[in-house]
């Protein structure tokens, strides 16, 4: 039996998604192309040949897609916002029925008594802005904060929960410095220029949904690992060190008042185009941070790596996903108490949790997932210990909802409570899924 007694009685239980991932109808209604329709066209960049043109075609299915999400009894929904639907041109003149789109979402999500949690950018930046030199240039920033005045303004009278940025390390190290993901460069100076950009479009764009949704509930969503050194030498702890500034240090520091770590900017040798006020818009206060925790991260020294560690994949522990990410649940629960104690965080919830597995589709057409199950209920364990120590952990979101477009992996990883068949986009809800509905349906009823 799974202990979850001490999650709070108003803890919140939902699921997750991303617009590209998705939606599909990349180019319906007015939306233009953004970088992972161009990223994921360019031979060889994602495997199969994948791209999310039509996806889970969800733009078309919502409200089969809501149904499910009440099936199971969420409470919230956690969603992207496409900006290329929005602001097709990246700056400039807003498009009407890109909005409409995530208008009659809302209303719908409302209707059924489900709170909508809107994620504003989710790696699919407008191609245009691209052009115009993407995150490594400050206008970026810009234009994302007067994007997200945009959305703000037509849906704060609905939606109180708002994060900026999902997981801007994967957008700038990823997509910037290891080229596995849109725009697919590697080079540093534009991976910590992006960084710095992305940190400042979330703290202007905090700006802008504090003047124009009072009452807003708004954070940042961050991929954190924990980290520990592959041996006890002096050389794999220095590593490691390193490591946690690339991975978990960059991304909370400047937004806790704290600035960039000074190892760091010493080991990237870059220099940031830091203006003044800069620094303090990106430490904005917020209301909730965000943690999507998937691995522990082991690592050994590597002096030729762009930046010096590796890391071992999958790692010790036998048990590890498709991915193929080592199974380790005490992480989630030792991040969710670094935050409480090392970053003071008053409020926190799990925005991503899940694994992928290969799941397979039995005689009857049931999908039955014990792996994903066990996965689930370690980690929701995990989580319940950390709020025993201490952590102020107000929800928990699975990933996902659907099996979905996993980016340069495509359609071949799933991580859905859901399982889609993409030739029929037929919807089934694995056992996973269920065992998910269970739990919640015994919390609201203790
Ligand atoms: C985190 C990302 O936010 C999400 O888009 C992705 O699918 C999952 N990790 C799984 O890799």
């Amino acid at each position: 039996m799974t202990d979850l007694s001490a999650l709070p009685d108003d803890f919140l239980w939902g699921a997750a998604t991303a617009a590209y991932q998705i939606e599909g109808a990349v180019a319906e209604d007015g939306r233009s192309p953004s970088i992972w329709d161009t990223f994921s066209h360019t031979p060889g960049a994602v495997a199969g040949g994948d791209t999310g043109d039509t996806a889970c075609d969800h733009y078309h299915r919502w409200p089969e897609d809501l149904g499910l999400m009440a099936g199971l009894g969420l409470d919230a929904y956690r969603f992207s916002i496409a900006w290329p639907r929005i602001v097709p041109d990246g700056g400039g003149a807003v498009n009407a029925k890109g909005l409409a789109f995530y208008d009659k979402l809302t209303d719908a999500l409302l209707n059924a008594g489900i709170t909508p949690f809107a994620t504003l950018y989710h790696w699919d930046l407008p191609q245009a802005q691209q052009d115009r030199g993407g995150w490594p240039e400050r206008e970026t920033a810009e234009r994302f904060a007067e994007y997200t005045a945009v959305v703000a303004g037509a849906l704060g009278d609905r939606i109180t929960h708002w994060g900026t940025l999902n997981e801007p390390l994967c957008s700038a190290w990823i997509g910037h410095l290891e080229g596995k993901m849109a725009p697919g460069l590697t080079d540093l100076t534009a991976a910590v220029r992006a960084s710095y950009h992305l940190h400042l479009g979330h703290g202007l764009a905090v700006q802008a949904l504090r003047s124009a949704v009072p009452g807003a509930q708004i954070g940042i969503v961050n991929n954190l690992s924990t980290i520990e050194p592959a041996s006890d030498s002096e050389a794999d702890r220095l590593a490691a060190r390193r490591a946690d500034g690339h991975v978990n240090r960059w991304w909370l520091d400047p937004i806790h008042g704290r600035g960039y770590p000074e190892d760091m900017v010493q080991l990237y040798g870059v220099d940031l185009p830091v203006r003044d006020g800069d620094l303090e818009a990106i430490a904005a206060p917020l209301d909730w941070l965000g943690l999507n925790y998937y691995f522990r991260q082991i690592v050994a020294d590597d002096p030729g790596a762009a930046v010096p560690y590796t890391r071992q994949l999958p790692g010790p522990n036998p048990q590890h996903t498709a991915m193929p990410w080592e199974v380790h649940a005490p992480g989630i629960g030792q991040l969710l108490l670094r935050l409480t104690e090392e970053y003071g965080a008053r409020k926190l919830y799990v925005t991503e949790s899940g694994a992928a597995f290969q799941d397979t589709v039995a005689a009857d057409g049931s999908v039955h997932d014990p792996e994903r199950t066990d996965y689930l209920e370690q980690h929701l364990a995990a989580c319940a210990d950390a709020v025993r120590k201490g952590a102020p952990l107000a929800g928990y979101f699975a990933w996902s909802l659907l099996d979905n477009f996993e980016w340069a992996y495509g359609y071949d990883k799933r991580f859905g409570l859901v399982h889609v068949d993409y030739e029929t986009q037929r919807r089934t809800v694995k056992t996973s899924g269920r065992r998910y509905a269970e739990l919640i349906a015994e919390h609201r009823a203790r």
